[in-house]
């Protein structure tokens, strides 16, 4: 029988009904905002770890090998944003640079992150 043939997606005729198919759209758009909203603790991890380490103190062995200093530490927080801003976008000896991979938004986020890495 075909019936309503729009809304029909099973080979035994069952169809979604409309609440059903709204919830599905409704659980996509709550999936795409979520993974838009990653926050800087989440791009700190994914892009910045490896090297400084999970808070930011180098005890990573590339950390390590490449002697960072610690983010914490007074050498880095007392940089302006501005120079924080500048490594990250153009990247310092072995760190890449980072502005074609991410906005200028997210390096701005990044910064205030490096921000709370104080202990
Ligand atoms: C491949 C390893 C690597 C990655 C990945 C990396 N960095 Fe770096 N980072 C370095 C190196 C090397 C330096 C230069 C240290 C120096 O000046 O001796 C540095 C310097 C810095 C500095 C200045 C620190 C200082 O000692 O003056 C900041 C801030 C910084 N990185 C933040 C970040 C952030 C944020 C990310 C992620 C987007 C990141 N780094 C990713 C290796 C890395």
């Amino acid at each position: 029988m075909q019936k309503n043939s729009m809304w029909q997606l099973f080979p035994d005729g069952r169809a979604l009904n409309r609440r059903a198919t709204l919830s599905f759209i409704f659980a996509a758009m709550m999936l795409c905002s979520y993974s838009f909203a990653e926050s800087s603790a989440d791009t700190y991890k994914a892009k910045c770890s490896a090297c400084h380490g999970k808070r930011g103190d180098a005890d990573t062995m590339i950390g390590k090998n490449l002697k960072l200093r610690p983010l914490h530490s007074p050498e880095v927080q007392n940089q302006s944003d501005e120079q924080i801003f500048n490594v990250i976008s153009r990247g310092k000896d072995r760190m890449p640079a980072f502005d074609k991979k991410l906005s200028k938004e997210q390096i701005h986020e990044l910064v205030r992150y490096v921000r709370t890495l104080t202990k």
